[in-house]
């Protein structure tokens, strides 16, 4: 048997869920079809990869979808084909995923880099209006941890200044802002079908916007500059080869029929764990909150804050993954990563996302979905870490 760090029986001595979960029928029907059917690519359109980008423009409530090869390419791509370029700044939050900057200098933009809400740790419009400049062209809200972005303001800061709105939902499936699905909130709103997140096809990622215009421009980015309906060998745009497999799709489409009960089972999970922290004394734990507007979170990552004076992080982090309950220590700024401010990244003074990379830990998605034992063995491990800390 384990040992805990201070002795004793670690609380979680089984696995937590195994994440993908096991393919289902339809996964396995679907896939078996595509793979024996050798059309493995969709360079004509592909018809799973054409089901699974109508299936999400109509979840999302945006009219046009490209499937694409991840969300930082999509994310490149939205940019690029509503004329994001060089010479141009992009608003993106401090506490993100590097890879909400780094698209931004695929296109050539500079990534500016402003703070999040000191509570819920989303992009602040009050700090995205003071980085605007003449040079904004547009603002990338992230629906971090799954809780949807609060759009209002950001969607008028965007208005007032002439911005363009992509929506980093990489997160985010099955989210919604004031009953509205995210990704059908801005311009255009980027999904990942990466390993860790909701749906996963291993990689992944699709565009959903609002414009046919729009539309055709990522459409072409995406595929070598033609045109859609166009001809082959016609590149009237400079484009890549940024698409996804009909395998991939086959994964996908599937998982939307059981996308929102897996919602359910986490979202289940997070209530009971907050009940749960409501019963340490002190409340040294406490669930990060949701942005204002938030009508479905779809639970990618529990973010909770850990009062820094009650325990060490590093004992905490160390302690807890001993007990069986790993967490996660969660981002650094993004205004720390030397490697984006070498390529002219611009820093806003961020205190919140520094006060995050101090103070949050994060459990992620697998772990969230058991709801039965779960909740309370991580209750359990964080009582027992925090009355032995070092
Ligand atoms: C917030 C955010 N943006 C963008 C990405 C990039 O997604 P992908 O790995 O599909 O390129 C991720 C995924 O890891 C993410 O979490």
């Amino acid at each position: 048997m384990t040992l805990a760090l201070h002795g004793g029986a670690p609380v979680r001595a089984v696995p937590w869920p195994a994440w993908p979960p096991p393919l289902d029928a339809a996964q396995r029907e679907l896939v078996t079809r595509v793979l024996e059917s050798g059309q493995w690519g969709a360079t004509q359109g592909g018809s799973v990869v054409t089901d699974l980008a109508a299936a999400f423009a109509r979840r999302s409530g945006a009219p046009y979808a490209v499937a694409t090869g991840n969300a930082t390419l999509g994310l490149f791509a939205a940019l690029r084909g509503l004329g994001v370029g060089r010479g141009d700044e992009v608003i993106v939050p401090a506490y993100t995923f590097v890879a909400s900057a780094t698209a931004v200098l695929l296109t050539g933009a500079t990534p500016v880099i402003a703070d999040v809400d000191p509570d819920d740790l989303h992009l602040s419009a009050g700090a995205a209006e003071r980085a605007v400049t003449s040079a904004t062209a547009a603002v990338m809200p992230v629906h971090l941890a799954g809780s949807p972005a609060d759009m209002d303001p950001l969607n008028a800061l965007a208005a007032r200044h002439g911005l363009a709105v992509v929506e980093d939902a990489a997160q985010a499936h099955g989210a919604a802002y004031k009953d509205r699905p995210v990704g059908g909130l801005g311009d255009a709103g980027v999904y990942s079908f990466q390993a860790s997140k909701a749906m996963t096809a291993g990689e992944g990622g699709l565009i959903v916007c609002r414009t046919e215009e729009a539309y055709r421009e990522i459409w072409s980015v995406c595929n070598v500059g033609r045109s859609p309906g166009g001809a082959w060998y016609g590149h009237p745009r400079t484009g890549w080869n940024l698409r996804l497999t009909e395998i991939q799709a086959a994964l996908l489409l599937p998982w939307l029929d059981r996308l929102d009960d897996e919602i359910d089972t986490r979202e289940r999970f997070c209530a009971a764990l907050e009940r749960e922290l409501a019963t340490l004394p002190g409340r040294p734990v406490s669930v990060v909150p949701r942005p204002p507007g938030t009508t479905r979170d779809s639970r990618h990552l529990l973010m909770l804050r850990v009062e820094p004076e009650v325990v060490d992080r590093t004992f905490l982090l160390a302690a807890m993954e001993a007990e069986g309950v790993p967490l996660d220590a969660g981002y650094p700024p993004l205004g720390t990563m030397t490697a984006l401010t070498a390529e002219g990244a611009r820093v806003e003074p961020c205190p919140s996302a520094e006060e995050a990379a101090r103070t949050v830990v994060w459990i992620r998605q697998p772990m969230l979905m058991d709801d039965t034992d779960g909740p309370a063995q991580v209750a359990e491990a964080l009582a027992k870490v925090l009355t032995s800390r070092a």
